[in-house]
């Protein structure tokens, strides 16, 4: 046997400003929990670890958004992220986070070392400056338009759109995100890391050493930007929320959130080490470690350059042997969404699907972004579960127990003389472990996941071209050895699924009392995976069909949330105005003396208003909602002093005061009693 391997497995830590959903799981969880999974029943000393990224920008806004501290928000989400992770059997060996002690430590003396090497720049520049909020703009507090590809809600740190890694101040017509004003520029002291002068060796390093085991999209997204020239990037801030800087004269500053996170890796596995009484440093500073950070596509840069060279700068730890970045997976066509609650929430899923976190997890995986973005819709999450998992993997595995309790009182029989097809069919059997084994090491995990359901359809098949049921009154002696192989490739697939489908495994595995000693190696080289005489349970069931109905609910939850998010856009308040401004506005109580419709228009109404002080003329777009005589005589808002402004050749002179009912149709906006015509608005 070959002697054991270490890896280091990691996965992107979440921020904790908001709970997690299927993107989230699809894009890193699952593949790396598949990973881990597999290095370990391999026989690999492999950890596989994650935390909450709790300090940066996005966190400090969801406490705004509502009403509360930092803390407060990093500690409902933290519960409920990791709760997720748990629920959907995603096996971290540790789960931390960036708010701990040991982590502000060890981020803190990472940027002291790399301080006292002379690793950075200190420099004094003019930054953007919100005087309202009397802060410094950095990274998301601060929208504009992306100087690369024109996008016009990039932030402070980064395009979303073409993925470019931006400094506030390269944006075009900045904005506060918190306050909507125009910044002004400022100056402000802050340390930079001099990432060109890591250009060469990151070169060397990622386009030649890994030119061909890095995926596609990893490979192209580096050359970019090393085509481009590295520049230096400030690796520190002006907040309040962070790991403070510990120098001299950084008083009101913390690290960058992208220079602490992937620190967190390294105090998460000293958390770790310290819990499995084991050695952090060897999975850090000893070479043969194989370090794998996993990741979705907007994490690239920080994952392959800035890391790596605050790590080649620290000077004692390894590098990361791949960095298998997913794409992104959209929902129904459109991309997932937090702010706009375009997702499918981990939590609720649960609610909905109670105990069907392994559908989710092969849907998941199935169609994970490997190679391009992809789409997730719940058509397809129920036809994968109702002919792939019901009609594939769970038809077998029931009725190989199903027959083999109705023949044997659930003994597994004794086989006679193999014949051509059951020894091919087993010989097939034992070549999957190494198939799919290849397949996982690749990060192909889609096509593993389908050499497992192929493994699955081998087993129907044999069962159908076998038909034990029509034989097994006239050669029951056949129908043992028939059964015996269905048993051994039940107990393979048993085996086979705890990598992809924990818990639909741990059913089998019951089902089969399938020894926890019986291992995935085992499927290939053990003569008998389960033996005559050995005895089973009866059957459980291991999916069921999921109904039109059910996903039809889905569907319009979605549509629902869709709909409430377009009036929240109309709801989000315009920047302040002064007192002054308003002032400027007459709006005035008048009352609809005449109305009628404006020919050749569907909208429009001609109104003629009585103001107490003038008679005139406003057309109005609520010919939809109402009929000339049902407004006749009411009393509406006016804005009085709109210029007046040509419409279908009829001037119309100012504006009536409307909003918009449930179901979306104009309301007049009016005095609760009758009041003088030309009353005052105030
Ligand atoms: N919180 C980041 C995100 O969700 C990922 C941080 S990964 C780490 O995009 F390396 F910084 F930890
Ligand atoms: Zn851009």
């Amino acid at each position: 046997m070959s002697k054991p391997k270490r890896y280091l497995i990691t996965a992107a830590l979440p921020y904790t400003n908001g709970p997690v959903h299927i993107g989230h799981l699809a894009g890193v969880y699952i593949p790396a929990d598949i990973f881990s999974r597999y290095q370990k029943a391999v026989g690999n000393d492999a950890v596989y670890i994650c935390g909450s990224d709790e300090h940066g920008v996005p966190i400090t806004i969801r406490a705004k958004k509502e009403g509360k501290s930092p803390q407060e928000i990093v500690d409902k989400y933290h519960h409920l992220i990791k709760k997720s992770f748990e629920e959907f059997g995603i096996d971290f060996d540790h789960y931390s986070r960036t708010s701990s002690p040991l982590h502000h430590k060890t981020a803190s003396d990472f940027f002291k070392k790399l301080y006292d090497k002379g690793e950075f720049i200190e420099k004094e520049t003019e930054q953007l400056y919100d005087e309202k909020a009397r802060q410094f703009l950095a990274d998301r507090f601060v929208k504009g338009t992306c100087p690369k590809c024109g996008y016009d809600e990039a932030y402070g740190d980064q395009c979303e759109k073409c993925g470019t890694s931006l400094s506030p101040t390269e944006l075009i017509n900045p904005v506060s995100t918190l306050t909507g004003t125009k910044p002004v520029l400022r100056k402000t002291k802050h340390w930079y890391l001099p990432l060109d002068k890591h250009q060469e060796w990151l070169k060397k390093w990622i386009l030649e050493e890994h030119k061909h085991d890095w995926k596609p999209n990893v490979l192209g997204q580096v050359k970019s930007w090393l085509d481009e020239g590295l520049r230096p990037r400030a690796v520190t801030r002006d907040l309040d929320w962070g790991v403070p800087v510990p120098v001299k004269g950084a008083e009101g500053k913390v690290l960058y959130v992208w220079f602490d996170a992937p620190i967190g890796y390294i105090s998460t596995t000293k958390e770790w080490a310290e819990k499995a009484g084991k050695d952090w440093k060897k999975y850090w500073f000893d070479r043969q470690t194989h370090l794998i950070h996993f990741i979705g596509k907007d994490n690239i840069v920080f994952h392959t350059i800035i890391f790596p060279a605050m790590l080649k700068a620290h000077g004692d730890f390894i590098l990361p042997e791949n960095v298998p970045a997913n794409e992104f997976l959209n929902l129904e066509g459109d991309k997932i969404s937090t702010s706009r609650n375009w997702a499918v929430w981990l939590h609720e899923y649960l609610q909905e699907f109670p105990g069907k976190q392994d559908v989710l997890r092969y849907v998941l995986t199935a169609n994970a972004p490997e190679t391009k973005d992809n789409d997730f819709t719940w058509k397809d999450f129920q036809a994968r579960n109702n002919n792939e998992l019901v009609g594939n993997l769970g038809n077998f595995i029931n009725r190989v127990a199903v027959l083999t309790n109705k023949y044997y009182n659930g003994i597994i029989p004794q086989p006679g003389k193999f014949n051509e097809n059951d020894l091919q069919t087993l010989d097939k059997m034992r070549r999957y472990p190494e198939v799919i084994g290849n397949l996982i090491e690749r990060f192909r995990f889609r096509e593993a996941l389908t050499e497992l359901m192929n493994l699955s359809r081998l087993g129907n098949k044999y069962l159908a071209d076998e038909q034990p049921w029509k034989i097994v009154k006239t050669d029951p002696e056949r129908v043992q050895t028939v059964m015996f192989v269905a048993n051994q490739m039940a107990t393979a697939l048993g085996i086979l699924t705890e990598v992809f489908l924990p818990f639909t495994s741990r059913k089998i595995k019951q089902i089969f009392n399938i020894v926890p000693s019986l291992g995935w190696k085992d499927v290939a080289t053990k003569q008998n995976l389960i033996l005559p005489g050995q005895q089973i349970n009866k059957p459980r069931l291991l999916f069921e069909k999921i109904t039109d109905e059910t996903v039809q609910q889905q569907i319009d939850k979605l549509k629902k949330s869709k709909q409430q998010n377009e009036q929240n856009q109309t709801k989000s308040i315009k920047p302040d105005i002064d007192f002054d401004d308003f002032q400027k506005l007459d709006l005035r109580i008048a009352t609809i003396i005449d109305a009628e419709k404006v020919p050749k228009t569907k909208k429009l109404l001609k109104l003629q208003l009585d103001t107490g002080i003038d008679r005139r003329t406003v057309i109005s777009g609520i010919a939809q909602y109402f009929s000339p005589q049902d407004i006749i005589g009411k009393q509406v808002v006016l804005v009085a002093n709109l210029k007046p402004k040509k419409i279908k050749g009829i001037e119309s002179r100012g504006m009536i005061l409307m909003t918009e009912n449930e179901k979306g149709e104009l309301i007049f906006i009016r005095p609760e009693i009758q009041v003088l015509k030309g009353s005052k608005v105030i």
